[in-house]
C-alpha cells in the first residue's frame, strides 16, 4: 500500500500572522482504491503564493477555503500514476490543485467547472525538466507577469520601468519581460542586498533599489528624473504611494498585488498621492489572472520563444521537500524567497526532455553578447 505524507490544517492563521509550520500538521494517511473517472497522481512540484494565506485565515471568504483537518490546498505538477478516467494515462503529467502531499486522487470531470478554473485538472502539452516551469516560466507566475507587463502596463520602446517585489516570482519575471516590450531602463525594488545583487548579476534590472537600506523616493527620483512610465506594483502600501510621487505623463500604475498591507486590519488608508494620477493623466489598474485564462497558451507560446531566443531565464527558488512547505510558503511574507519559490516533493522524470536540449535555445548571455 502506498504511504501518503500530508500537512493537514491545524489551526487558522489569524490577524497580524502569517502561516507557518505551527497551523499545519505532518502526518500520514492510506491513498483510496481508486473510483471509476478517478486517477492517482504524484506530486512533483508545488507552488507557493501569498494568496495561500486567504485558504487558511480566520477571515477566509473564498471558495478556496480550507477547513481544519483538511489537506493544505495548492496548486502543482505531478505525473499520473494510476488512471481509471480514459482520458488520462499512467505516465502523463498534469497540473492541478494537489495540496500539500505525496498523492493526490483526482477526479478530472468533476472540477472543469471554468468559474473554479484553479482547481482543473489539466494535462501539460508538452512537458520540459525542470517541472517547476510549469508553475513559474511557463506557467501562472509568468502570465501574472505577462498581463501585467504587456496587457494592462502596456509598456513600449523607450519606457522607464519600475518593479517593486522585484526579485519575487511574478516580479523577476516582469523585469524581463518589460525588457523584451523595449523598456528603456528597467528598475527593481528588493528587500537586501542580496537580492539586489542577484537581480543585477542575473542581468534582470538595470538599477536596482533596496528598500530596507535606502529611501524608495530619493532614489526614483535619483534613478527616474523624468518620472516612471509604469510601476508594476506586488507591493502596496507606502510603497505604492511613493511611486505615485514619481510619474511621468501618461504613466500606467499596474496594481498586482498588496503584500505588504493586504492582510492589515483595519485596512490602512488609501494612498494620499492618488491626485498625481490627475496631474500626470495616469492611470492605475489592477488585474486578476484568470480572467485571462483563455489566452494561457498564447502567453505560453510566447514565452517559450524568448526562452527558446536566449531572452529570458529561469528564476525559480526551489525549496526542497513536502516537509518544508509551511516553512516556503510563510518565507513569502518574510521576503524568504529569491525568484519563484517552489517546492520540490519528488524528482522528474529523467525520460522528460530537458529545456535546454531544445532545437535554437540559446542562454539568455549568448543573446545579450
Ligand atoms: N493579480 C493577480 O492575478 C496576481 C497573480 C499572482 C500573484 N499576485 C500577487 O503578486 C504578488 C507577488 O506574488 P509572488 O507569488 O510572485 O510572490 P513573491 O513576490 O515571490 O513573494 C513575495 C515577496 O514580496 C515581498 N514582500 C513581502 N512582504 C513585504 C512587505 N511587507 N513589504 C514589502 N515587500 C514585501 C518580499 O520581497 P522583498 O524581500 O523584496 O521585500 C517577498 O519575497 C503577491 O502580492 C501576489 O498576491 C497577483
Amino acid at each position: 500500500m502506498i504511504t501518503n505524507r500530508q500537512w493537514r490544517l491545524k489551526r487558522l492563521v489569524s490577524e497580524g500572522e502569517h502561516p507557518g509550520p505551527e497551523h499545519f500538521e505532518f502526518g500520514q494517511a492510506p491513498v483510496p482504491d481508486l473510483q471509476p473517472g478517478e486517477i492517482l497522481v504524484q506530486t512533483i512540484v508545488l507552488g507557493t503564493s501569498p494568496a495561500q494565506r486567504m485558504y487558511v485565515s480566520t477571515e477566509r471568504q473564498f471558495h478556496f477555503a480550507v477547513e481544519i483537518g483538511e489537506v493544505m490546498s495548492c496548486r502543482g505538477v505531478g505525473r499520473v500514476v494510476a488512471s481509471r478516467h480514459a482520458g488520462f494515462a499512467v505516465d502523463d503529467i498534469v497540473q492541478a490543485s494537489l495540496g500539500w502531499q505525496d498523492y493526490a486522487v483526482l477526479a478530472p470531470e468533476a472540477s472543469e467547472d471554468p468559474s473554479h478554473n484553479v482547481r482543473n485538472v489539466r494535462k501539460v502539452p508538452a512537458p520540459v525538466r525542470p517541472l517547476t516551469t510549469v508553475l513559474g516560466l511557463f506557467g501562472q507566475l509568468a502570465y501574472s507577469a505577462y498581463v501585467g507587463v504587456i496587457e494592462v502596463g502596456q509598456v513600449r520602446s523607450g519606457d522607464t520601468v519600475v518593479v517593486s517585489a522585484a526579485a519575487g516570482g511574478v516580479g523577476s519575471i516582469a523585469c524581463q519581460l518589460a525588457r523584451i516590450q523595449g523598456a528603456e531602463r528597467v528598475i527593481g525594488i528588493a528587500g537586501g542586498q542580496d537580492k539586489c545583487r542577484w537581480l543585477l548579476e542575473r542581468g534582470l534590472c538595470d538599477e536596482v533599489i533596496d528598500y530596507r537600506q535606502d529611501s524608495v523616493g530619493d532614489a526614483l527620483g535619483r534613478l527616474c528624473p523624468d518620472g516612471l512610465d509604469v510601476y508594476l506594483d506586488s507591493v502596496g502600501g507606502d510603497m505604492l504611494d511613493t511611486a505615485l510621487q514619481h510619474l511621468a505623463v501618461g504613466a500606467r500604475v499596474v496594481l498586482c498585488g498588496m503584500i505588504s498591507t493586504e492582510y492589515q486590519r483595519p485596512r490602512p488608508p488609501g494612498p494620499t498621492h492618488y491626485f498625481n494620477l490627475l496631474y500626470q493623466r495616469s492611470r492605475m489598474e489592477g488585474f486578476f489572472v484568470f480572467d485571462y485564462v483563455d489566452r494561457w497558451p498564447a502567453f505560453e507560446a510566447r514565452l517559450r520563444e524568448w526562452y527558446r531566443q536566449g531572452r529570458l531565464v529561469l528564476t525559480d527558488d526551489v525549496a526542497e521537500g513536502l516537509e518544508h512547505a509551511p516553512a516556503a510558503l510563510g518565507a513569502l511574507f518574510a521576503g524568504g524567497n529569491t525568484g519563484g519559490r517552489v517546492i520540490r516533493v519528488s524528482q522528474d522524470p529523467q525520460h522528460l526532455p530537458h529545456i535546454d536540449d531544445q532545437d535554437g535555445t540559446q542562454t539568455a548571455s549568448e543573446h545579450r553578447e
